[in-house]
């Protein structure tokens, strides 16, 4: 059985100011971020739009020492997961709801070079991941389709339950309403990555934000 892994800190750059989106990532990248949270929404999934493949290239070309982690929301995503890839993403998760074709995928993303991730918004069952591979797997604290929301209280529940399902091996990524004061209880059950959008780029020293959501979730120091 694999080891347990290390707790990292996922900023998404959803809630970052776009029009400074370089300073604003390489800000977090100071403060010891690794993995880059790209949220992606088609207008369908969820109700938004967001951003394409062209904001994952454009943050390759800042050149710097990190992982790409995006999420899509969107429907058939087993038809855009190559445009993320050849943009330069390094996880790509897909939605459990969002196609028939799961199995299909998540394979497509491992041929394509990325690790493959698989994400349930809250009141979708865990049965699913009894029956595809992950290397990762994302369970919605909010659900999905906007930055800012509260942290849903039962999700400490249910992240325990995943991380019983899927033992030590796979990340296990918790994404909507995380902070400095919802990091700690989700690690405590089992959370290893932690996307957080409004409680870092919302900030007024996002570094800091940063740090403290770090400390919280139990981060080594960078
Ligand atoms: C919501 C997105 C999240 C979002 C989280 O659908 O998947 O990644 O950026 O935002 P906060 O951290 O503000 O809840
Ligand atoms: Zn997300």
């Amino acid at each position: 059985m694999n080891a347990r892994r290390p707790p990292r800190i996922a900023p998404s750059i959803l809630a970052a100011d776009f029009a400074h989106l370089g300073a604003q990532v390489r800000e977090v990248v100071d403060a010891g971020a690794r993995v880059i949270h790209v949220d992606v929404m088609d207008g369908n999934f969820v109700p938004p739009f967001s951003m394409g493949p062209q904001v994952c290239s454009a943050l390759r070309a800042l050149d710097l020492d990190i992982e790409l982690d995006v999420h899509l929301m969107v429907e058939r995503p087993e038809r855009h997961v190559a445009d993320f890839a050849s943009a330069g993403a390094s996880n790509i998760t897909i939605h459990a709801e969002a196609t028939p074709h799961v199995d299909y995928a998540l394979q497509q993303i491992r041929e394509l070079g990325c690790t493959a991730g698989l994400a349930v918004c809250p009141a979708t069952p865990l049965d699913i991941y009894r029956e595809v591979v992950v290397d990762l797997a994302l369970c919605m604290t909010v659900n999905p389709g906007w930055g800012g929301q509260a942290f849903i209280p039962t999700s400490l529940h249910k992240i325990a339950r995943m991380r019983a399902l899927l033992r030590d091996g796979p990340e296990l990524e918790v994404d909507g309403g995380i902070d400095a004061t919802t990091a700690g209880p989700a690690a405590e059950v089992g959370a290893t990555l932690f996307v957080a959008g409004s409680a870092i780029f919302g900030a007024d020293d996002p570094a800091a934000a940063y740090t403290e959501i770090a400390a919280a979730a139990g981060c080594s120091q960078p």
